[in-house]
Order: structure tokens, then C-alpha cells, then sequence
């Protein structure tokens, strides 16, 4: 047996069935886009993102699952085109509402999932996934991408596969089970003839600014979907003796994927 015997995308398909992650649905995010509205733009995030970007020769760009338009808007004024794609329509009109204040004209959203028909989905000098990636098949995610593509592909998925610390999982009584990280990805792009770069983003974790336990266990309830009234009391008890660090979290790691549409 070699590595050419192994299909990634089905190994990714296993993990992500082991890992119990359900899709989470366009509704449930709907409700997180006002959370994400201002803090997306200009974040530490954003700017390590656009400074691993090259946007030499490039005219237009296209985000996928863009939410507030966290990536396309940071380059927005760079380019004379930019098309954020979302199947939360909340999010769209979170972009729009970011691209207006901020003077922005050349915005256009298109209501759509990674899953839907993408046929009048624009091809677009760069194309960008962030932190949206974790899809149900990751070999048809990156061949859209690949596809729309007339330049470059960026995109980040996480390192490790936990969103949430395993530390809080167990505090709470569940098991911390991971979601497929990005090595999944790159053998993926190897057996479709893609040899990317690759980088890495490093992060706060995302409970780290929590104001307060409220915001803490909300944050924490929406990683895993949701808490019940015993796993809220095992949060709270965790929560009260932890140390500042403690509660702070292991930093979040993102791998930076990106590629050259002509293999360069
Ligand atoms: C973690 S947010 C990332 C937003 C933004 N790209 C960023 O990095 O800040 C994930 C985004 O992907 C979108 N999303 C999740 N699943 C999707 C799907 N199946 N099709 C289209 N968009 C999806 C969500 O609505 C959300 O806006």
C-alpha cells in the first residue's frame, strides 16, 4: 500500500463523523453575525491573513463563507471588485452594512452554500476561504475553489481540531473529540496535483476576551452547539476555580493554505 491508495476526503468524511459535529445551520449563524459585526475588521487575525496575501495582478476576489466580511473587505480598496459568498444571509448584509461604512462600492454578496449549485458563482482573480472550511466534503470544497479561481487560493483551517479547548470539554463532562485538521487538506490538494504553501496564524483562543462568566458560557455553548443545565453547572464550578490563564485557553492555530492557480 502507498499514500495513493489513501482517499483524504473520505478519511476526513470518517473523522468528521467521529468527531460528532453536526452542520451547523445558516440560522445559528444568523444570530452570531451582530456578535461579529465590528470586531472581524482590522482583528490580528485579519491583518496576518492580507499580509501572507498576493494580490499582484489581481482585479477581483471572491470569499467564501465570508460572515462579516472579515478578508475581502480588509482588501477591498485594493481591488476593483469583491464578491463575499455566505449561506447566512445576516452575514451578507453584515458586509454590506461594513462595506458602506466604510465607503466601499465595489461589494456584491451572493446568498449561497459551499453545498448549492456555484455555476454563476463569478470566477475572480483570488479566491479566499477563511476559517470556513470545515465542510462535510472537503474534496468538493476545494475543487470549487480550484475551479473559481483565476489566480490564487487562500484559505485557513484550523491546526489540532479543536475549537474548543479540550480542558473545557472535559470540565464539562464530554468527550473532546477533534474535527479533521489541515493535514487532511494538503493531501487532498497532493492527490489533485496541487502542492501548496503553507503558514500558520496564531490566535488568542476565542474565550479569551470573554467580559464575563455569561459571556464566557455563552461562547463555550456555542462551540458545542449547546449546554444543559448540568453541564452550565459544571462550566460555572470549573469557571469559579481557574486561574486567569486558565480560563484565557491555549491559543487558537490556523494553517494558511494557499496555492498558485497555475501551479507556480
Ligand atoms: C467562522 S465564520 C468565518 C467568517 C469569516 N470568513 C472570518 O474568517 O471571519 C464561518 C462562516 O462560514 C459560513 N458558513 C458556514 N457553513 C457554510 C456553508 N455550508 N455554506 C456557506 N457558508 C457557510 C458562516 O455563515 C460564517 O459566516
Amino acid at each position: 500500500m502507498t499514500i495513493d491508495d489513501i482517499d483524504f476526503s473520505a478519511l476526513y468524511r470518517s473523522h468528521l463523523d467521529l468527531s460528532g459535529r453536526t452542520r451547523k445551520s445558516p440560522e445559528k449563524w444568523d444570530s452570531r453575525a451582530g456578535s461579529m459585526a465590528n470586531k472581524a475588521l482590522r482583528s490580528p487575525y485579519s491583518d496576518a491573513f492580507v499580509a501572507r496575501m498576493d494580490l499582484r495582478g489581481a482585479t477581483s476576489l471572491l470569499d467564501i463563507g465570508c460572515g462579516p466580511g472579515t478578508i475581502a473587505l480588509a482588501v477591498a480598496d485594493q481591488l476593483e471588485r469583491v464578491v463575499g459568498l455566505d449561506y447566512s444571509q445576516a452575514m451578507l448584509d453584515v458586509m454590506q452594512a461594513n462595506a458602506s461604512r466604510e465607503g466601499l462600492t465595489n461589494v456584491q454578496t451572493i446568498h449561497r452554500a459551499w453545498e448549492d449549485d456555484w455555476d454563476d458563482v463569478p470566477e475572480c482573480d483570488i479566491v479566499v476561504a477563511s476559517r470556513s472550511t470545515t465542510v462535510e466534503d472537503i474534496g468538493a470544497a476545494l475543487a470549487k475553489l480550484h475551479a473559481k479561481a483565476r489566480k490564487r487560493v487562500y484559505l485557513t483551517h484550523i491546526v489540532g481540531g479543536y475549537f474548543t479547548d479540550p480542558v473545557i470539554s472535559r470540565a464539562i463532562g464530554r468527550r473532546a473529540a477533534s474535527v479533521p485538521d489541515y493535514i487532511y487538506l494538503i493531501n487532498v490538494l497532493h492527490a489533485m496535483g496541487i502542492h501548496p504553501r503553507l503558514d500558520y496564524i496564531t490566535n488568542e483562543s476565542r474565550l479569551a476576551d470573554a467580559r464575563d462568566y455569561d459571556d464566557f458560557a455563552y461562547r463555550v455553548a456555542w462551540a458545542m452547539g449547546s449546554l444543559d443545565p448540568d453541564e452550565h453547572e459544571r462550566l460555572r464550578a470549573w469557571y469559579d476555580r481557574a486561574t486567569p490563564a486558565e480560563r484565557k485557553g491555549t491559543p487558537m492555530r490556523w494553517a494558511l493554505v494557499s496555492w498558485e492557480k497555475d501551479g507556480e
